[in-house]
């Protein structure tokens, strides 16, 4: 059985963002057991992180509100799955809060020089979804973000699926993006 985590950052239940995830699951599943936890951002209470540096001392933050879940989620995954829309071309704001409260897992990593994930590796995927047609620069801020992220989580990236366009096309007349999805769902599986 292979524990799949969701981080799930657009406020859109039924959204563009969540049908790519469930292309992605849906390849996975076809790979073999999965058991799913997906993690919706934007129904947690998640203070911004407040740069305290407490965490370069103790390895885990002061703040206690949700994101303790989302720790605790972080490090039991076997596999990762982070999904976003792109809003003023980065990842929307629920994601990134989330991320800036992955900080004590920097501060264990390179100041404490500890290895929360005992050496495991994970593997992951990066979904974003843009509303306008493609344009020049439309994802890198949310990749270059997310590879971060994955650095600090112990996350290898297997493939980000980036689709633009989503407003005007949904996935539902995009046979082509869905098959893509597919596909990074069993490679998430296969991943070593
Ligand atoms: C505040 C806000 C900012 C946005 N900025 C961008 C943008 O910079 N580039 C873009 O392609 N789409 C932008 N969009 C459109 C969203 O990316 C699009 O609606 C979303 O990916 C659809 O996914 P969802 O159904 O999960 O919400 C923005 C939407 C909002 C609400």
């Amino acid at each position: 059985m292979v524990n799949i985590v969701a981080l799930m950052g657009s406020p859109r239940v039924q959204g563009q963002t969540s049908l790519a995830v469930e292309a992605v699951l849906k390849g996975a599943a076809a790979c073999g057991e999965i058991n799913v936890g997906k993690i919706w951002l934007n129904q947690l209470k998640i203070t911004p992180c407040q740069s305290c540096d407490s965490c370069t001392e103790t390895g885990c933050c002061r703040l206690r509100d949700d994101m303790g879940k989302v720790y605790q989620a972080i490090i039991a995954a076997d596999a990762l799955i982070l999904a976003a829309p792109i809003y003023f071309s980065g990842i929307s704001a629920q994601a990134k809060l989330m991320v800036d409260r992955c900080q004590p897992f920097w501060a264990a990593k390179y100041v404490l020089k500890t290895d929360v994930f005992d050496g495991r590796k994970r593997p992951g995927i990066f979904i974003a979804t843009g509303g306008q047609p493609l344009y020049e620069g439309q994802f890198i801020g949310s990749v270059y973000v997310v590879n971060l992220l994955f650095k600090m989580i112990g996350v290898k990236n297997i493939g980000n699926l980036t689709l633009p366009d989503v407003d005007n096309k949904p996935l539902t007349v995009r046979p082509d993006a869905v098959a893509q999805a597919l596909e990074l769902g069993k490679a998430l599986m296969r991943a070593e």
